[in-house]
Order: C-alpha cells, then structure tokens, then sequence
C-alpha cells in the first residue's frame, strides 16, 4: 500500500480533528495557526489562537486593527516579528486582494511571514491543493522514513527532502494528508521516543530497519551560544505606576513595551534622571533571569526602583508610558516584562 494510503488510513483512526484551528479551516484561520505554529508548541498555541481569532476574526479586522494591540495579543508568544509580518500581510491582502488569501504559491510566498513551507500548509489544508509542506515534523518523519544521512538544516538535505515529500502527496484528500503527516511527527514519530510499534510506516521505514529512528534525524552542529546580559530599570512612581517605553521597530522585541534599560548597574540612577525622577527612595536589585533567543542568551538584572516623579516635567510622549498595574493597559509585551510586571506582586494584576 502507498506511503499516503497507509497514513491517511492511521490519520482516520489516531489523528487530531479536535484542534481549533480545524474547525471551519477557512484560508485565514489556517495562515493564523500555522504563523502561531512555525516556532511553538500546538498546547502554547491554543489559547493564544482562541483569543486571538475572537478579537481578530477576519483579514479585515485585523488589517484595521493597531501594532500595538495584534502584539498585545502576542504578548508571551515569542517571535514578535511573526505577529508584525502578520499584521503588515493582512493589510496587503486587504488592498491587494480583496481580504481573501490568494490561493495561489507565488503570491502567498510573496506575502510578509509566508514561506515556502508555510504557503504549501494554507494551500493544502485550507483549498485542497496539491502542494507539500515541510515543517520540523514532516523533515523528522521523512529523514527517518528514508534513513537520510546529513542534517535538514543543510540545504542539500533540505532540498532532497522537499522533492521527496512532493513525490509522496496523494492525489485527493490532500488536507487529511498534510494534517497526518504533521500528526504522525507530532505524536508517533516524536523527537526523543518514537513509538514505532504504532507506525503505520514502520514496514519500510528504514531508519527503524536499522534500528536507528532515535538516532535520526542528524542533530545539527550545535554551537555554544554567546551570553549578553542587560539591566532592567523597573521605576515605580508615588503611584504606584511602573514606567515601560516603546521600544524601537526593530532589532529584538522590536516594537513592544519594555523597561528602560542600562549596561550595568552602575549607570542606573543617571538613567533614572531621564525620566523627571526627583527622587530615588528605595532600590532593590532582583536576581538575575536569564531569557533565550535563538542566538544569544540575555541575562537579565532587574532592578526595582521606588522614585518621587516630578509629575510637571513629565512630557506625554506616545513611546512612554506610566503603566497602572490594576488597570493593565492593552500594550504588547514580551515574557520576561510580563513576567517581572506579575512579580511585582499587585494582586490586581491580570494579563487579559
Ligand atoms: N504544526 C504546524 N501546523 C500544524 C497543524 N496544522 N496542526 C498541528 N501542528 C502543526
């Protein structure tokens, strides 16, 4: 039996059908879980998704809506640029093609945030278009399917990957397909304990004829990751309120809310001076966190500041912002502020 019978007949009988973004898989619903599913987990991503379709249900709406609220609705996410292409997208697709997703590879592929794997997943499952996908669980399943030697984050390997999967599709049921591949990797076919036992595939699987699937796919070269480290001034005003600024565009969380910042501790009270502080009353230096990016690691001194504003010399600026924390306001944010912002241990204090 072919390699897509046997996984759409297991699909049928262990697949997921209950996830969110399966109900009513309008092209619009499909591109925002799969933008949520390039870097995170399918259970961070629900609640997410849950929410985020609630406030933003269609390409218009979300083409109207502000940055700074689609980030807000981001916010602990990670990976801020996604949320920005998304938004940037839905206003092109709103001008250029009416508020529906082309269904068409070129263009989709020409869209902010859409890649090559990306378009082929809305293409699939969204219009039943014949088109392969080639995400972290579909690489894992095919390099141990056909034993590949060699990483897929080389771009041979990668190459070689993407002829193999487009020589796999079936010719109908193309949405049930790409789903089944994608669950098969999520569940059966996992990272660390594939459960070959349960794979349909596992007669002509050769990775697990060699008795080699754990050992497949070839990690790549892992290289040590350089630690940077920040001080985050946490100003607390005779209100009670914590000062956040806007932070650039971009570099990292480009566009979020975040503490102003300093080097070392060292330089923190002439920081504080920028801000009409009058008076620093109480300091406290928090441990460190550290925070990890694909590239670095960021290790983070929060430093808590209690000060006495001089609430004449504060100038309204759009990229300020005295933050009430029983009132949260609707700012994007990325994790570790949201989590220094609950530490600040207001019980008021809510995310959503
Ligand atoms: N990862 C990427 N796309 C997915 C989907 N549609 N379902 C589950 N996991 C996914």
């Amino acid at each position: 039996m072919p390699f897509s019978t046997r996984l759409l007949t297991w699909f049928d009988h262990h697949g997921r059908f209950d996830l969110p973004w399966q109900q009513n898989p309008t092209p619009y619903r499909v591109w925002v879980s799969e933008i949520m599913l390039q870097q995170t987990q399918v259970n961070t991503v629900i609640p997410y998704y849950n929410r985020f379709l609630r406030r933003f249900p269609d390409v218009q709406i979300l083409a109207n809506a502000s940055l700074d609220e689609v980030l807000h609705f981001w916010s602990g996410l990670g990976y801020y640029s996604r949320a920005r292409c998304l938004h940037k997208a839905a206003q092109q697709i709103h001008i250029e093609y009416e508020n529906m997703l082309p269904k068409n590879l070129e263009k989709l592929k020409q869209l902010p945030g859409i890649g090559l794997s990306t378009a082929g997943a809305i293409l699939a499952l969204a219009y039943e278009e014949r088109y392969p996908i080639l995400d972290g669980n579909v690489k894992r399943v095919l390099c141990r399917y056909y034993a590949i030697e060699g990483s897929p984050a080389d771009k041979k390997v990668e190459a070689e990957l993407w002829h193999l999967a487009e020589q796999l599709l079936p010719h109908t049921r193309i949405a049930a397909y790409t789903q089944a591949i994608m669950d098969l990797g999520a569940t059966v076919c996992g990272r660390s304990r594939p459960l070959c036992s349960q794979c349909p595939l596992q007669t002509d699987c050769v990775g697990y004829q060699q008795g080699r699937a754990m050992d497949l796919p070839v990690p790549k070269s892992r290289k040590v990751l350089p630690i940077k480290s920040v001080v985050f001034i946490m100003l607390q005003n005779q209100n009670g309120d914590i000062f956040l600024e806007k932070r650039p565009a971009h570099g990292i969380w480009g566009g979020l809310w975040s503490f102003p910042e300093c080097a070392t501790v060292i330089g923190v009270e002439e920081k504080c001076m920028q801000y009409a502080v009058k008076q620093i009353q109480q300091k406290h230096i928090w441990p460190v966190m550290r925070h990890s990016f694909t590239h670095f690691h960021l290790d983070i001194t929060p430093i808590h500041i209690f000060v006495e504003v001089d609430i004449k010399k504060m100038v309204a600026r759009p990229d300020i912002l005295w933050y009430d924390l029983n009132k949260p306001q609707e700012c994007g944010m990325a994790a570790p502020v949201i989590r220094l912002l609950a530490q600040l241990n207001l019980p008021k204090f809510q995310l959503f």
